[in-house]
């Protein structure tokens, strides 16, 4: 099977880009970011103290997560519920780099991310990709952008959903997370060194789509 894998920072574009050229690849979508913030969902629903292994295994065995084509729109359930909007809360982005460095989680993550990609071709969109999850992926792309217009696409993602936070604050948060994400122990935040490396700063999302395209199309 075919993996297409894009790895990068938050807030650069990643997302929205890998759905689309999932769409028009005929690909499948897998966004691995959305089943990391499903189970820190699940930790702050069940009030778990993350350095409780037993509690986190309990927790890991009773979660089902499915991440579903809904017209068009990937739909995250967790144990049935659709949790797309929740897992994108406030609370959720803040605590997520500390569940996702969690080996346990990590480990029963990266199995469902496999099994995935070997049923169809796939563009699995996350942190650890092109690295650890597919080190032998066919295509590797790493996406990456200035600190203010993250933060700018942050806040617009978030009013969406009706949360307000000020830019600084939202600076601030990308950079706690980028610098927790790009440290810990475990598959840390890292270009593979055959990536294609992407600069989104000053790319619409169209442009991105079409330079992943492109060089998709071309081998
Ligand atoms: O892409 P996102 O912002 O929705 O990801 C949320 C968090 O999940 C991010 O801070 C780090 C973590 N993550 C990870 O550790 N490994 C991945 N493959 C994807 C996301």
């Amino acid at each position: 099977m075919i993996i297409i894998a894009i790895d990068g920072p938050a807030a650069t574009g990643k997302s929205t880009t890998a759905k689309i050229v999932a769409e028009k690849l005929g690909f499948t979508y897998l966004d691995t970011g959305a089943m990391y913030r499903c189970v820190t969902l699940a930790v702050i629903n069940a009030e778990i103290n993350i350095s409780d292994t037993d509690q986190i295994n309990n927790l890991l065995n009773d979660l089902n997560i499915d991440l579903v084509d809904y017209e068009g729109n990937l739909q995250i359930m967790m144990n049935g519920i659709d949790v797309s909007d929740d897992i994108r809360s406030v609370d959720v982005t803040d605590n997520v780099s500390a569940v996702s460095a969690l080996k346990n989680i990590r480990v029963a993550m990266v199995k469902i991310q496999r099994k995935f990609a070997y049923k169809t071709n796939c563009v699995m969109e996350g942190r650890d990709i092109g690295t650890v999850v597919f080190p032998d992926a066919k295509f590797k792309f790493y996406l990456f952008a200035n600190t203010q217009v993250r933060a700018q696409r942050r806040q617009r993602d978030l009013l969406a959903l009706g949360e307000k936070k000020p830019i600084h604050e939202l600076v601030e948060d990308i950079q706690r997370r980028d610098a927790y994400d790009s440290s810990r122990e475990l598959s840390p935040l890292t270009k593979a060194e055959d990536a294609i490396e992407i600069d989104t700063t000053d790319l619409t999302i169209d442009e991105q789509v079409s330079k992943i395209i492109e060089i998709v199309n071309k081998k």
